[in-house]
């Protein structure tokens, strides 16, 4: 294990019915900019709960935050707070909404040159002050709540951002606010989660008991507890446990000391960025193909993760790999993930704009090693088509 630190102020509001505690956790004198996407906080009255809730603050509203949202959305959002001295940023949404209103929160302090600050991929943001910030979750998945990174549409690319300034300084995580969540959404949650699980824990043996027996743990918890809640709705204890595994999952507790493989992330965000397919679900299409792959690479970790978390015991071990990867993807598969390029129409032009785009952004020596060049690329993708 490698030297680190570790430090998360975040402070987690778990549980039902505690959005009433707002008044509590938000400044008393602070001037609320209330933000949030497409309207599903709007038509199921959370955002009246919210407002009832704030009491006596003022509280303006910015709406229209879209999925994978765009910096010219979130300028608005900046000149608003710039206009209104906000003072304090409640985000009420998904991994869209509470990034996007990171990136404001970057962006208040600043007069120009706000483009710049999505450049410097996942080393800090070079700011001295960002607004405080505070997120309700409505859809398990990112673990934007609780970390200090974002991921911003800008020029039809996807750049990561990084900054320890916007850790929220609290996260409601209230099951009940995701009952009306669609399934597929459902079903995009659970495969982030537990891919950002894989990112951190499939890399190379590290004696790292504590990471990969918490990541194991998670794994296993949204193959339990993931899939109930996408097939019943009802089923709240299941749906606490899937929600706070997504918000576990992408915290740092998990990838502290560790060599850390997004390599799947990075060729998922191109895909999302050509083709509009949601996150959650790049992933998946991705992650099986990936694993074949790099399954010499990546042997140790892979038959540690076959007995671990998959429970497979008997066989060789090239036997025990190859069964993990097929009921990984049977998993993603059960959550109604298609996971085939063809079924999105990506065919082989459109494999090689990806490559070259990635190109272009810079991504061209990826994994916990480096030496996934954007051939093994090309091979992941025409493998998974
Ligand atoms: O806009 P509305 O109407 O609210 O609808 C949203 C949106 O269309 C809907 N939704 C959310 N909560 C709902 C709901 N609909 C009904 N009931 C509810 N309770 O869900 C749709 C998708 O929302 P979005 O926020 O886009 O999804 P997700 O949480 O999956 O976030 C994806 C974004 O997070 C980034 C991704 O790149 C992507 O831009 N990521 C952020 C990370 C981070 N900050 O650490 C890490 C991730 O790897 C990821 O890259
Ligand atoms: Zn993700």
């Amino acid at each position: 294990m490698q030297n680190f630190d570790y430090y998360n102020p975040t402070q987690i509001v778990f549980g039902q019915q505690r959005l009433n505690e707002l008044d509590n956790l938000v400044p008393k004198d602070a001037k609320v900019l209330v933000l949030f996407g497409g309207g599903s906080v709007k038509r199921f009255g959370t955002l009246d709960k919210i407002k009832s809730s704030l009491g006596e603050r003022e509280v303006l509203e910015f709406c229209g935050i879209e999925a994978n949202p765009k910096f010219e959305t979130l300028m608005q959002a900046v000149v608003l707070v710039q206009k209104e001295n906000i003072d304090f940023l409640l985000a009420v949404g998904g991994g869209s909404v509470m990034d996007g209103t990171k990136f404001i929160a970057l962006a208040a302090n600043e007069t120009s040159k706000y483009n710049e600050l999505l450049f410097h991929g996942f080393e800090a943001v070079p700011v001295e002050k960002a607004l405080p910030l505070g997120c309700i979750v409505t859809l398990p998945a990112t673990g934007s709540e609780m970390n200090t990174f974002g991921v911003i549409t800008y020029n039809e690319q996807k750049y990561p951002f990084n900054s320890p300034l916007v850790f929220p300084k609290f996260s409601v995580l209230d099951p009940d606010l995701t009952l009306t969540l669609p399934k597929e959404q459902i079903a995009n949650g659970v495969a982030d989660a537990f891919i950002h699980v894989i990112e951190q824990y499939l890399t190379q043996p590290q004696n790292a008991k504590i990471q990969d027996r918490f990541a194991e743990g998670i794994l296993k918890t949204l193959i339990e507890d993931g899939a109930i809640t996408y097939k019943d709705n009802n089923d709240i204890a299941a749906r606490k446990n899937f929600m706070w595994s997504a918000t576990s999952a992408l915290n740092g507790l998990i990838g502290v000391g560790v060599m850390q493989d997004w390599s799947t992330h990075m060729i998922g965000h191109e895909m999302t960025a050509m083709f509009g397919i949601a996150h959650g679900r790049t992933l998946a299409i991705i992650l099986p193909s990936l694993l074949r792959e790099r399954k010499d690479h990546k042997r140790e970790k892979l038959i540690q993760f076959a007995e671990r978390v998959w429970d497979i015991t008997d066989g060789t071990d090239d036997e025990k790999i190859t069964k993990a990867i097929d009921k990984t993807e049977s998993f993603f598969n059960s959550l109604d993930i298609i996971t085939k390029l063809s079924h999105y129409d990506i065919d082989d032009n459109a494999i090689e704009t990806l490559i070259s785009n990635m190109e272009k952004m810079g991504l061209t020596q990826l994994s916990e090693t480096g030496d996934l060049t954007l051939d093994i690329v090309r091979k992941i993708l025409v493998a998974a088509k």
